[in-house]
């Protein structure tokens, strides 16, 4: 996407040969490109959020595997690439997915050839998520345009949670690519942005990129969205997931779930943007079988603004010494989704209809 006029990819190859990211740290504030020089630095990026959002978390490990094998193509640097990259985080399943289609492509590999082929392969699976979101956004567009026709000359709105936008992916978003469409083809589109506490994804990072491509939003606090489904504010509700499941329970950021429930009370379509290598064909019942990150309980009590001065700081929000609990995810039961978009197209959130869909992947498993 582009900044002020800029294309922009999350992820890259710069002309020295380096991977470079934008560190997400520090937006919305900053725009701050950092590279990524040696897999200590993926392990980093990946686990401290520099780079987050299920498939940029995939990108970013099949480069680190990339980087990694110019310090030690061996078999055994390859074994324990995989290792300290996959123990970064734990819910987004496309770090695992992508590690070991990295794997997969270099075990038959020489050693002496293996930093080449990955790169090549890290450059492929980055093309391969761009492709993904934009025909995810185009299945997206369909949808947007039948709920544009039932009310003409009005806007469409749509609320969505976390960022599951063009910097959680390696460019247009899963979320957010309908969205962007529906922009581009000149369909009036309003968007609801959840903050999305803890972290404010959707504060510092969706109303960001809103922002940037001159979409119609508001920021609401995450306690607002049944409100506004109750009062026919919400015409769709649209999410990422960092991990759906074989019969299409979807694990996304913590929050999601209620808005799930949400729009099932006030009937209120909630659709899932869901690329394939997100879905876990291993695991049927999310809420039993998927890992849920917990993180550190000081990104409850402490929360990242910029002040008066102009800097970015951290503010406590609680007294001191009070405990808090981070679970970063939460699972929303297939029963509650109206239907997944996927590169292939919308899918019921529903095993037959899932393995129907994607016969190849799930034979693959
Ligand atoms: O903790 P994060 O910021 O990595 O969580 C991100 C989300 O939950 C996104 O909604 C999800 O990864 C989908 S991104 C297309």
């Amino acid at each position: 996407m582009k900044i002020d006029g800029t294309p922009y990819r999350t992820i890259w190859q710069d002309a020295r040969g380096i991977v470079q990211v934008i560190d997400q740290r520090w937006l919305p504030h900053e725009l701050r490109i950092v590279d990524l020089q040696s897999r200590a630095d993926f392990a980093v990026a990946i686990r401290d959020m520099w780079v987050r959002g299920a498939p940029l978390i995939g990108a970013a490990a099949a480069w680190g595997v990339a980087v990694a094998m110019q310090e030690d193509p061996s078999d055994a640097g390859l074994a324990e690439t995989w290792e300290v990259l996959h123990e970064t985080r734990p819910t987004a399943i496309n770090l695992r997915w992508a590690l070991d289609e990295m794997v997969r492509v270099l075990r038959p590999v020489p050693p002496e050839l293996r930093a080449g082929v990955a790169a090549k392969r890290a450059a492929e699976i980055c093309d391969e998520d761009v492709e993904i979101n934009r025909r995810i956004g185009l299945h997206g567009l369909e949808i947007i345009k039948a709920i544009a026709a039932k009310k003409p000359g009005q806007t469409v709105n749509i609320l969505t949670h976390c960022n599951a936008g063009w910097l959680a992916t390696v460019d247009w978003g899963t979320a957010t690519s309908p969205i962007y469409h529906a922009h581009e083809a000149g369909i009036p589109v309003h968007v609801f942005v959840d903050e999305t506490r803890p972290r404010n994804q959707g504060a510092q990072l969706t109303a960001w990129e809103m922002n940037h491509h001159g979409i119609s939003h508001a920021l609401v606090v995450d306690n607002a969205g049944g409100h506004l489904m109750q009062h026919g504010e919400v015409d769709m509700v649209i999410v990422g997931t960092d991990r759906t499941t074989a019969r299409g329970d979807v694990c996304n950021k913590i929050g999601t779930y209620l808005k799930a429930l949400a729009a099932r009370a006030n009937g209120v379509p909630f659709y899932v943007a869901l690329p394939s290598p997100t879905i876990d064909w291993r695991v049927q019942d999310g809420v039993k079988e998927i890992p849920i990150e917990e993180r550190n309980s000081e990104e409850v009590t402490l929360v990242q603004g910029r002040g008066a001065d102009g800097k970015i700081q951290l503010v406590q929000i609680s007294p001191d010494g009070t405990p808090a609990r981070n679970p970063a995810f939460d699972v929303t039961p297939c029963e509650l989704v109206t239907g997944l978009l996927t590169e292939r197209g919308l899918c019921p959130a529903q095993a037959e209809a899932m393995a129907a869909m994607f016969p190849d992947l799930k034979a693959a498993m």
